[in-house]
């Protein structure tokens, strides 16, 4: 994520702790855009929730454009970012404002309770997941939530058209309208 990105979503993450509830992120990884989240609830008083399997997605796995082998377990032999966000988060000294939920992004949303200030969406990146992320986490969202994806693209040649289809969807569902956009970054709000 570029700085300017990051700015984005720290400053929406600002706005959306001062109404008390926590912030979620779909798509932990190795913690960077959480620390902008966790820095935002530690102002506010309020929580990061990150949620990821911790598996990679399509495009990290072995032998695609975003692997890194140094995050694979070799004792399972499978992606495990959990250990180097944990270090992430205890460098960042965040330890205390964060929860982090190792599962599917749609298991943990189908048992998920609570209203939220904002949803940061930054998961799969098919179709299938996007559709799954938007539909398990949008209606959690309180009146005035943000609701921020990353990684939109309308047009095709800059990148993968799931993030988008799920801004176009949000957008003609007439619940959101559009906040700012930053390079890839979108933020949307919730209709209060
Ligand atoms: C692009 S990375 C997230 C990057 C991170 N937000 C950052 O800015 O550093 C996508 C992450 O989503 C996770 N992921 C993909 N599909 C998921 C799903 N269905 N449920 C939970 N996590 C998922 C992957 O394991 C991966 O760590």
């Amino acid at each position: 994520m570029p700085v300017d990105e990051g700015l984005a979503l720290y400053s929406a993450a600002e706005e959306a702790a001062a109404l008390g509830l926590p912030l979620l992120e779909v798509g932990t990884y190795c913690g960077r855009s959480t620390i902008l989240l966790a820095a935002a609830a530690r102002e506010a008083g309020t929580v990061a929730v990150t949620v990821d399997h911790h598996r990679g997605s399509e495009e990290q796995q072995p032998g695609w454009e975003y692997h890194d082998a140094s995050l694979v377990d070799g004792a399972v032999g499978r992606m495990d970012t959990l250990p180097t966000f944990r270090r992430t988060l205890h460098a960042a000294g965040l330890e205390d404002h964060v929860i982090a939920v190792v599962g599917r992004s749609p298991r943990v949303a189908a048992v998920w309770g609570k209203p939220l200030g904002l949803v940061f969406v930054d998961g799969g990146h098919t179709d299938e997941h996007a559709a799954a992320d938007y539909e398990g986490w949008a209606p959690h969202l309180a009146p005035g939530g943000l609701l921020v994806i990353h990684d939109v693209f309308p047009d095709p040649a800059d990148g993968g058209q799931a993030p988008y289809r799920m801004y176009r969807t949000a957008l003609a569902s007439g619940v959101f309208t559009e906040r700012s956009v930053t390079r890839s970054l979108r933020v949307l709000q919730r209709a209060a």
